[in-house]
């Protein structure tokens, strides 16, 4: 298969229904990016495909051929936005074991890229299908903010 994740053309040789998730992790070597339920419901193995955030865990590989895959590495090399919600997310430490965060940021990422000033229910009601089994939720929600007037 070939794909392009972080602007980066690879070729793979993976099988065309293989989840994204695996070819991500296992064969581009990309780890940043988390399996946790498997099932689409915890938001762990979140990238964005074209700019929208798909779960990784639940979508062939070969849906995304000639689109731009981006993971938690690419983005926080080269979107702005990412980079504002990392400063934002290390100003009040939001992590707790971290498990969950590259998917939190990687939603947190979409969200601002498509409402730049989000209310509490605005945040609330994007992030829900992220689960952080340690509830960081409020501190998710304070860093968003955060990051969102620094890049106003
Ligand atoms: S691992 Fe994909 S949504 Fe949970
Ligand atoms: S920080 Fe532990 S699951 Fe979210």
């Amino acid at each position: 298969m070939k794909l392009t994740i972080n602007n980066q053309p690879l070729e793979l040789d993976v099988e065309p229904d293989m989840p994204l998730l695996w070819a991500i992790r296992d064969h581009a070597g990309l780890t940043g990016t988390k399996f946790g339920c498997g099932m689409a419901q915890c938001g762990a193995c979140t990238v964005h495909v074209d700019g929208q955030p798909v779960r990784s865990c639940i979508t062939p590989v070969a849906s995304v051929e000639g689109k731009q895959v981006t993971t938690i590495e690419g983005a926080t090399e080269a979107s702005t936005i990412t980079q504002a919600l990392q400063e934002a997310w290390v100003h009040y430490n939001v992590p707790q074991c971290g498990y969950c965060q590259s998917g939190q940021l990687m939603s947190a990422t979409a969200l601002l890229s498509s409402n730049p000033a989000p209310s509490d229910t605005d945040i609330d009601s994007f992030m829900a299908g992220n689960i952080c089994r340690c509830a960081t939720y409020q501190r998710i929600r304070a860093a968003i903010k955060r990051a969102a007037t620094q890049l106003a």
